[in-house]
């Protein structure tokens, strides 16, 4: 088995409702536990940063669907590479709303909490998206 981990910024599509991150997650969780896939997700202000880790072609298929889901738009894969073993190992999908940070739990992140998750600052340094993302995964619910 070759092991992938997979990053990607979106938008929420003009549709959108809350709701439907639940949605999202709840088919996510069983899904992804059931196809070895784990990741978290994150949420801000309309945007979405997700990474996935498996196996490459059941995360390259898992890409495509994701891609095509009409849910959200302006995907941009930042990263896409093999990896030793799994960072994300603990939750099969973790999700965090980083829009409803408290003062308190942001000071420190400031340098990331200030820009939109789809910044274009992440396309051109894919490892500070990495970095944002292992620093939520221990916070996720
Ligand atoms: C932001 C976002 C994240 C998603 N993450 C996952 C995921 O981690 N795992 C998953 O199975 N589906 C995820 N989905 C749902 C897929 O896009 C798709 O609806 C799902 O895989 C079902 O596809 P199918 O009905 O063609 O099998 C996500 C959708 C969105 C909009």
């Amino acid at each position: 088995m070759e092991l992938v981990t997979l990053v990607y910024v979106s938008s929420a599509s003009r549709s959108f409702k809350d709701s439907d991150i639940q949605d999202i997650l709840r088919y996510a969780r069983e899904s992804n536990e059931k196809n070895g896939i784990t990741g978290l997700l994150l949420f801000k202000d309309g945007n979405f940063m997700q990474v996935l880790e498996g196996d490459a072609q059941v995360i390259d298929d898992l890409h495509h669907k994701i891609s095509n889901d009409p849910r959200h738009t302006g995907i941009i894969t930042l990263l896409r590479e093999p990896i030793q073993s799994r960072s994300f190992s603990e939750w099969k999908m973790g999700f965090k709303d980083i829009g409803t940070l408290t003062e308190e739990e942001k000071s420190g992140w400031s340098d990331y909490l200030e820009h939109p998750l789809n910044d274009p600052s992440y396309v051109s340094n894919p490892t500070k998206a990495y970095r944002l993302l292992e620093t939520f995964k221990k916070t996720v619910r």
